[in-house]
């Protein structure tokens, strides 16, 4: 496949940045999205410019490291996937391709493609963790029963690996999604009840600090979610909330 890429360029935070125009040839559609990235930065490099910056890591769909905003959507054409799993396949021979960096004002710029996500780091130290004994006496998790429906509901909810595609999605940058997905995974489990009314308060505040929007229900990030987390959480955490500021 011969393909024209839109690649958004910025040296630093403080470049305005800018589309700029490459072609690239032969492209497998075997391919991965990245590996694309990969050829075309390889012959950057042979022609003494400059490659372009982009986040990854695991590059099968599980560190949440990948982050692309591409023909206009988080992570790409396809559905339940990362930028990372996606294949040239999805695309077709003289396709132009738009490639942009997840665009939010709490996810700055740093170069290129690559965005300051520690916004999320923050939230999750405000209250994404449990207290647990480890001198040595810790109790097997299996001795304390939890009902199915529960576990799978948790189990779910922990699936999210904090891409921030729910972000760069939503018209107001909203971190519901992401917030909701790592209070219920606690909300649901008897471990989780300890900290419940400070985590739920916590991470919301730290949410709210950091800069991201409000949400108006467009569901749009459910839908981008490459992990299928689901808007329920969002109603969960509204819960959990409430239950936390009455008891506050
Ligand atoms: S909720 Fe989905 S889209 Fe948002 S950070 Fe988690 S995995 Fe990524
Ligand atoms: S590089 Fe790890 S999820 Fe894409």
């Amino acid at each position: 496949m011969n393909l024209t890429l839109k690649i958004w360029r910025q040296k630093n935070a403080a470049d305005k940045g800018k589309l700029v125009d490459y072609q690239i040839s032969d492209v497998s559609p075997d391919m991965s999205f990245l590996e694309m990235l990969d050829v075309l930065n390889e012959q950057l490099i042979n022609k003494g410019e400059s490659p372009v910056a982009f986040d990854h890591d695991c590059r099968e769909g599980i560190c949440g490291m990948c982050s692309l905003y591409i023909n206009g959507e988080a992570h790409g054409p396809d559905r339940g996937i990362t930028t990372c799993q996606l294949h040239m396949r999805k695309f077709k021979d003289g396709d132009t391709i738009y490639i942009e960096p997840f665009r939010a004002n709490a996810f700055p710029v740093i170069r290129d493609l690559v965005v300051d996500r520690s916004a999320f780091d923050r939230i999750q130290h405000a209250g994404g963790f449990i207290s647990v004994n480890t001198s040595g006496n810790t109790i097997d998790a299996n001795a304390i029963p939890i009902n199915k429906h529960d576990a799978d509901k948790a189990f779910e909810a922990a699936t999210c690996i904090g891409c921030g595609a729910c972000v760069a999605t939503c018209k107001n940058s909203s971190a519901m999604l992401f917030v909701s997905a790592k209070v219920s995974q606690f909300a649901l489990l008897p471990q989780g009840k300890v900290e419940a009314t400070d985590r739920v308060l916590n991470m919301v505040k730290q949410m709210d600090e950091e800069g991201f929007g409000n949400c108006t229900n467009t569901g749009a990030c459910e839908v981008e979610c490459p992990k299928g987390i689901s808007l329920e959480n969002i109603a969960r955490m509204n819960r959990e909330y409430l239950k936390a500021s009455l008891k506050g």
